[in-house]
């Protein structure tokens, strides 16, 4: 089967979304939204696809199976939400997914409501790599997950850090939150001089606590890059460093309270230090990354198989999003534990300008387009 995809916003990533899905057997981008003409225009060349000038026209006119979502973040809610109701069979939204936890809601329920696969983020999450490290979780190997240390300033609703804690936690509902951020709590963006690195302490209900870093030190585990994850289980360590993920083991036979010698596997999880090192193709198209090819294979494999896409999903960057509220509310309130779910749906938190809003309009015409440009050798 070949599934066929719609792209609403064929923008700068939308163009590294479509190529994924064109160098996917299983995947085939057949038309595009855009109410940009000059990115309509370039999309629809260069994938072959039909060009719509509104999402709407294109829901109601192609049979998709696939729709991809890859827009400023302030249209995200409104596409998702007329993806689902369209009959599509999946949705890949990019992340941010939203700012508004009624939005996030909303965009959740009616994807349940339709039996909609709503996958959202091309994050580390997507690694077929942090799934692998998952299931030696679920097979026992390390012992029981008992802390988890997060060192990411968790903009973005959280998506990275947050969301990575998540998964290992299996994805677990979080009881409360007590929180901390590096700016002013009081405001409800997530940039730099704003909030400025949101953290603090959360307990998932399966007992797991987290321990979320807005300051990583040069000697923390998942430093160099200076952001990263560390899951302590009670036999092994799983955490990931600007080469890739790495699982270290206790010796056979330890008991806690033991002193453990911890032995790191290797040749487990591919070495991804050169993951930004991308050229150009035979037919002259900038390589998409690994985590962007395996987000699309996920995606495939999870509709074939009629189960959960290994991958982040709109449910988990939903409940990122409101642990990351949950942090700033706590923070707002002289640090006081703040439990969840909040209650109080109308709360917000936004990213950057530039992530909100259509980058065009922010880089100007010349210097975007040279972008775009950049995706094919011939430009
Ligand atoms: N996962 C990642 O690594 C990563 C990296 C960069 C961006 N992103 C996310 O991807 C998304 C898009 O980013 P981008 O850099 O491609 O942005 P962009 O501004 O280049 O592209 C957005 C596209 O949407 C189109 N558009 C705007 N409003 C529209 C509407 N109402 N209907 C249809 N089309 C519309 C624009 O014309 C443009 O072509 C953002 O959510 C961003 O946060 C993710």
């Amino acid at each position: 089967m070949v599934y066929k995809v719609g792209i609403i916003g064929g923008g700068r990533m939308g163009t590294h979304h479509a190529r994924a899905y064109s160098l996917n057997a299983s995947t085939r981008v057949v038309a595009v939204a855009d109410t940009d003409d000059e990115n309509r225009e370039l999309f629809a060349k260069r994938f072959d696809a039909a060009p719509y000038e509104t999402y709407e026209e294109m829901l109601a006119q192609e049979p998709l199976d696939i729709v991809g979502v890859i827009l400023p973040v302030k249209f995200n809610a409104a596409a998702v939400v007329a993806a689902a109701n369209s009959g599509a069979k999946a949705i890949f939204c990019e992340k941010p997914m939203t700012a508004k936890l009624s939005d996030a809601d909303h965009m959740v329920s009616v994807c349940e409501e339709r039996d909609v696969v709503f996958a959202a983020g091309v994050i580390p999450r997507n690694y077929p790599e942090y799934w692998k490290a998952r299931d030696m979780l679920e097979a026992d190997e390390i012992g029981e997950v008992r802390t988890i240390n997060i060192y990411d300033p968790n903009g973005q609703g959280g998506c990275h850090g947050i969301n990575l804690a998540l998964m290992y936690a299996f994805d677990a509902d979080v009881q409360w939150a007590v929180g901390s951020v590096g700016g002013d709590a009081f405001s409800n963006d997530d940039g730099d001089g704003t909030l400025n690195g949101i953290g603090g302490y959360f307990k998932f209900a399966n007992g797991i606590e987290v321990f979320s870093h807005t300051r990583p030190g040069v000697r923390t585990r998942a430093s160099e890059s200076g952001q990263g994850i560390e899951v302590i289980a009670s036999h092994g360590l799983i955490w990931n460093d600007y080469d890739g993920l790495h699982i270290s083991k206790a010796q056979t036979g330890y008991q806690p309270g033991e002193r453990a010698r911890l032995k790191e596997l290797t040749g487990f999880f591919q070495d991804t230090r050169n993951i930004s090192e991308r050229g150009y193709d035979a037919d002259g198209w900038r390589l998409p990354t690994p985590g962007m090819a395996a987000s699309v294979q996920a995606l495939v494999t999870a509709l074939e198989s009629g189960s959960t896409p290994r991958m982040s999903t709109g449910q988990s960057l939903r409940k990122s999003l409101e642990i990351c509220i949950a942090l700033r509310q706590s923070a707002r309130q002289d640090h006081i534990p703040v439990t969840l779910p909040l209650s109080d749906r109308s709360l917000a938190m936004y990213p950057v300008p530039s992530r909100w809003n259509f980058k065009k309009e922010i880089l100007g015409t010349q210097a975007y387009m040279e972008q775009l440009a950049s995706w094919t050798l011939d430009g």
